[in-house]
């Protein structure tokens, strides 16, 4: 099904290296993985383990009752059937995003109040950062364009949006790996990291609670997380804007490129059935998360986008034991 460095991609994790070298710049330094996976441990595939695997294909197409009395069970993908839907799109999301006003003004404000003022005075030296769902790169530009001198793991599930990513010429300490946020350490993405950026990734997880906690745990103490989502403030004009908006630009809009509206579909309706932005904050602290902020985006996105700050505690590399077994619902 894949092409080009989509097959080396595949290769490479079949070889259990995930790190993708792009070819654009050649610039990038290829990231090893930074723990090899337990002893006995099955090799990594495309999902990790093969547990990982079996969970998403089954859970790849789930129905879901949305938040706000539409009165009907929506669609919205997950695991396996939502990285087919990126990797069939990916040749349109650069294009698409660039129409979307504010999008990467938004991701490098997120990503520069990620950062102490002290990291951003030295541009990020010394660090190691997480762009977690980084896409075709889009976020993972906008870390650099804030920490060009930090050490970046940009990870993703679908082959064909890393494609995109690591065909640009990238400036700096990148590495892509082709990871699911489910499977980060089988895949070789293991922490710590001083910082992770989550943009327009939550949402689409079919376990956040796990995901969350997981972060958390590969974070440095005091390690920041910044989380970009779309978020619904839970006003009603919030909601009718942004299925407005759904309808008459972004479904249209998407369905003229690879994949057809599958994919933006999948997106109106996912931010319909995912938390507000109040309830995102709660999961974060239900997490172990510290000092959770809100910051909300100006332009259209106003009341429909948010991002989420949040520390992890000096204590969280001790908790983990302790937590084995709980459900962690917020
Ligand atoms: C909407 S794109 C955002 C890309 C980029 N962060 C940006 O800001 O433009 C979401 C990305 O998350 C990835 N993704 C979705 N679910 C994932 C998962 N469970 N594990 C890893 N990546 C995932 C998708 O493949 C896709 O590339």
């Amino acid at each position: 099904m894949y092409f080009g460095l989509g097959a080396l991609l595949d290769t490479a994790v079949s070889l259990s290296t995930s790190t993708v070298r792009p070819r654009g710049g050649g610039h990038l330094h290829a990231t090893t993985a930074c723990r090899a996976p337990p002893a006995g441990a099955s090799a990594p595939t495309p999902f990790g383990t093969q547990a990982v695997r079996a969970a998403r294909d089954a859970a790849s197409y789930a129905p879901v009752r949305p938040g706000g009395g539409e009165g009907v069970v929506m669609t919205v993908l997950h695991d396996s059937g939502l990285t087919r839907a990126f990797d069939r799109a990916a040749g349109a999301y650069d294009p698409l995003t660039a129409l979307n006003p504010g999008y990467h003004r938004h991701l490098r404000r997120a990503a520069e109040r990620m950062l102490t003022g002290d990291q951003r005075a030295r541009g990020g030296d010394g660090m190691r950062v997480l762009d977690l769902g980084c896409g075709t790169g889009a976020s993972t530009a906008a870390l650099l364009g804030v920490a060009p001198k930090a050490r970046i793991v940009a990870a993703d599930a679908s082959a064909g949006m890393l494609e995109r990513a690591a065909a640009k010429a990238w400036q700096g300490d990148v590495a892509f790996v082709r990871a699911p946020a489910e499977g980060l350490e089988e895949a070789g993405v293991c922490g710590p990291f001083d910082a992770v950026f989550a943009a327009y990734l939550v949402r689409n997880l079919s376990e956040p609670d796990v995901v969350l906690r997981d972060l958390r745990r590969m974070l440095s103490p005091g390690g920041r997380l910044a989380v970009h989502e779309y978020t619904l403030s839970g006003a009603a004009v919030h909601r009718a804007v942004w299925s407005a908006v759904c309808r008459g630009v972004i479904v249209p809009l998407g369905s003229l490129g690879p994949g057809g509206g599958r994919l933006y579909r999948h997106l109106w309706r996912s931010v319909l059935a995912f938390d507000t932005a109040g309830a995102f904050a709660r999961r974060l602290r239900s997490a172990g998360f510290e000092s959770v902020r809100c910051a909300a985006v100006r332009g259209w996105q106003r009341g429909i986008v948010h991002t989420f700050y949040a520390t992890a505690p000096a204590a969280s590399r001790e908790d983990t034991a302790q937590e084995a077994g709980s459900s962690g619902q917020p």
